[in-house]
Parts: C-alpha cells; sequence; structure tokens
C-alpha cells in the first residue's frame, strides 16, 4: 500500500537519508538526536511578549494542567494549540515538549506526520480552485488571474493581514459545476471572473 509522503519523509529520515535529522543520525545516531529546547522569550521593559500572547500561552497551559496524568495527550493538546494559535510555531511546540516532559523531536514528529497541523500561518480562509481538465476548459485559469488580482497574490501564498489564501487543487468532483473554486466548506460554481470581486467580498467583512 502507498504510503503518505510524510510517512515516507519519516521513514527516510529515521534511516538517516536526507534532511536535517538524517544528517544528524549519521552523526551520532537518531536517538542521541534531541533539538535545542530553547526557552519561549519572556520579553523585557523595552520589548515584552504581547499581552494576547501570553494570554494564549496561559490558556494553553490550562488545557494542559486539565489532563494531567491522562495518556496519549500529545495530539490533543496539538489539536487545542494550534486551534489557539492558528498554527503551531517552533516556539508552541517547544512550550508543549516542556510541559508535557517530551522531546522537541517527538513533539515535531506529530506535527510533521499529520496533514492537519501546520507550522506555518494558516490563512482565515482558503480559495482553492480547482484546474481539473472540465474546469481548466471552462476557464479556470481566467478566474485564478482575477483572484491574483483582486488578492494581489499567487497560489500558494497568503495576502499579508492573513484574512484569504490562494491554492488551486485538482479535480474536487464536481465537474458539473466547472469551473469551481471553494471558499472555506462552501463550493462556487459556473464561474465568471466578474463575480469573484463579490464573492470575495462576503468574505472581507469578516472577522
Ligand atoms: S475538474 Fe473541476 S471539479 Fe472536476
Amino acid at each position: 500500500m502507498q504510503q503518505p509522503a510524510n510517512y515516507q519523509r519519516a521513514e527516510a529520515e529515521q534511516a538517516g537519508v536526507g534532511g536535517e535529522a538524517g544528517t544528524r543520525e549519521r552523526a551520532g545516531g537518531l536517538r542521541d538526536f534531541e533539538p535545542e529546547i530553547e526557552e519561549r522569550p519572556q520579553g523585557n521593559v523595552s520589548c515584552p511578549n504581547p499581552p494576547e500572547e501570553d494570554k494564549l500561552y496561559e490558556e494553553l497551559d490550562e488545557f494542559i494542567d486539565g489532563l494531567a496524568d491522562q495518556d496519549g495527550v500529545l495530539i490533543r493538546v496539538l489539536h487545542f494549540a494550534q486551534n489557539l494559535f492558528g498554527y503551531l510555531p517552533r516556539q508552541v511546540q517547544i512550550h508543549i515538549a516542556k510541559r508535557l516532559g517530551k522531546s522537541l523531536a517527538e513533539v515535531y514528529g506529530v506535527v510533521s506526520f499529520y496533514h492537519y497541523f501546520s507550522t506555518e500561518p494558516k490563512a482565515k480562509h482558503t480559495v482553492e480552485v480547482c484546474m481539473g481538465t472540465a474546469c481548466y476548459v471552462k476557464g479556470a485559469s481566467g478566474i485564478i488571474n482575477e483572484l491574483e488580482k483582486e488578492l494581489g497574490i499567487s497560489p500558494g501564498q497568503i495576502t499579508k493581514d492573513q484574512k484569504f489564501g490562494l491554492t488551486v487543487s485538482r479535480c474536487i468532483g464536481a465537474c458539473g459545476l466547472a469551473p469551481v473554486m471553494v471558499v472555506g466548506d462552501l463550493i462556487k460554481g459556473r464561474l465568471e471572473p466578474e463575480m469573484v470581486e463579490d464573492i470575495l467580498k462576503q468574505y472581507k467583512g469578516q472577522g
């Protein structure tokens, strides 16, 4: 059975093939591999941590405290943290590792294994344009051009305010509505480039 790409990558790293982990494995064995854990910056008088961020860490700590002595809580904690922070930056992973008494390598291993977890900021609204055959033939390129113009980004990027992300995908199984795009959970079909501005307006006002 074909393994997921990230699973294959994890296997490759464990085998010492490629990647930073692989390099260290060759030097000293994976068991010895332990990325340095840095303390979360506490800020100082001239450059304090943003209060909102401290509040998020407090909330995360409360959640972790509520799980005390339960087994297998790492995924639940990561899930909670991603909902809280929007993604799982390195500092959050370090914090979780320390709080759960785990290695950063273990936490990172889980984060990188599951597609659901992200180490990069995510856009509030992801706009996904289908570039499958039916949509392509019916003008999906024109839809992408219009989105690029409206949002000022290319596929694979997110806007500076992190409100919109633009991606392209293969057939999403709604060929009868081609060309289609998906915004959040909603499919928008039979699109014309002129419709793009109005559709985005509905989301620009949110949050
Ligand atoms: S090709 Fe776009 S939905 Fe099938």
